[in-house]
């Protein structure tokens, strides 16, 4: 096994995570370089590496091998098919891309060079969410019938201090749903068919604060999501796992798989079943089952991952594709808050090549 030679492109908010991931594990990767147009690299005393101004010269100078694109959305296509050409294997944070058609784009470059490619959908890598995916798939309830989902938190006014918060493209669709849509499709499968609402009622913005969703899984599911950013409560997975410290804990679960022989809470997994397994019917008393997994970073987990990816040949825990279908199916809650009209997805999906 040898070292990745990684760069950083973008050190705003998410490429600081990535920098100190790369710098926690000295094992798996070695921080090259980083380009931003506007981080000083005395904002970042524990990296040695390199600052660039620009992404091309950091590419041409320094010529690593992999590369964490945390730039904002519509960079990542560009960046990526660059990245491709020059034959450099990508993290790309999520969305993958902005919209549909230079998220096919992107596709076809990573196909044609051969790199190898993720979406930054960390999610995938908590351990509860792998466990999680294990019982499912294991069928421990049953035939999968539906799920229900709640993200709802209120995000500070400062928040929206940034003017592109409050246009379309910068509300809580596709910056936080697209990772529930996300865990959705990795964890009940891929999704059929979208329908909803939007509405921008509380801020009155031009871009939504909530939205509903209804969702069809192919195997016959069905998903409901609640998401808005300005109502308190204590049900999203950020809240409920600490993952990120900018949200205060609750350790409250906000999904529920619910399944023909019982029932699966997450993020902190709670099993629940017939206590008489002859027995399963409403007047039967029920058993819930905590299971606790030991912790680890999703972001040392990705990176862990991706260095395998490359040099193990391991297939892509969340590949561009997989990150591009996540994409289509968060687009298309848009597409039918505006059009009242549900959004099959095979199309979506089709046009992505
Ligand atoms: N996985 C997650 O949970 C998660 C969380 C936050 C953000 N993100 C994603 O990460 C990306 C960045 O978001 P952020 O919140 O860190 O934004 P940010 O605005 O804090 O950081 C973006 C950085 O990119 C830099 N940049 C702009 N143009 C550049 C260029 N041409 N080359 C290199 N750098 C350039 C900016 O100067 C800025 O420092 C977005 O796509 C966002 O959706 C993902």
């Amino acid at each position: 096994m040898t070292r990745l030679r990684m760069a950083v492109l973008g050190a705003g908010l998410i490429g600081r995570r990535h920098i100190d991931t790369i710098l926690a594990c000295p094992g798996e990767a070695e921080l090259v370089g980083v380009a931003d147009p506007v981080a000083q690299a005395d904002s970042f005393p524990q990296v040695k590496a390199p600052f660039f101004k620009t992404t091309e010269a950091l590419l041409d100078r320094v010529k690593p091998e992999a590369v964490v694109i945390a730039t904002p959305n519509r960079l990542h296509a560009p960046q990526g098919i660059d990245c491709a050409r020059r034959g450099i294997h990508f993290i790309v944070e999520k969305p993958v891309t902005e919209s549909l058609e230079s998220a096919a784009d992107l596709l076809r470059a990573v196909r044609e060079s051969g790199v190898k490619s993720l979406t930054g959908h960390h999610r995938r890598y908590l351990p509860a969410i792998r466990h999680a995916r294990q019982i499912l798939n294991e069928g421990r309830i049953g035939r999968l019938v539906g799920v229900s989902v709640i993200w709802a938190t209120r995000k500070p006014d400062r928040y929206f201090d940034a003017s592109w918060r409050k246009e379309p493209g910068g509300g809580p669709i596709l910056i936080n749903l697209i990772h529930e849509i996300d865990l959705l499709r990795h964890l009940a499968g891929e999704m059929d068919s979208i329908t909803g609402q939007v509405s921008n009622g509380v801020r009155g913005f031009a871009v939504e604060d909530t939205s509903g969703a209804v969702i069809r899984f192919v195997g016959g599911a069905l998903g409901t999501i609640l998401c808005t950013d300005t109502g308190l409560s204590p049900w999203t997975i950020e809240q409920g796992t600490a993952e990120n410290p900018a949200f205060a804990f609750t350790a409250e679960n906000s999904y529920r798989f619910i399944g023909t022989e019982g029932s699966l809470e997450l993020p902190n997994l709670k099993l629940w079943s017939a206590r008489d397994p002859q027995h399963r019917a409403w007047d039967t008393p029920l058993a819930s089952t905590p299971i606790k997994v030991a912790d680890s970073d999703p972001y040392v987990e990705q990176l862990k991952h991706f260095r395998r990816v490359i040099q193990e040949g391991e297939a892509p825990l969340i590949s561009t594709e997989d990150g591009a279908r996540t994409l289509a199916a968060t687009l298309a809650l848009t597409q039918a808050g505006t059009t009242q009209r549900p959004v099959e997805l095979a199309a979506a999906f089709r046009a992505l090549g």
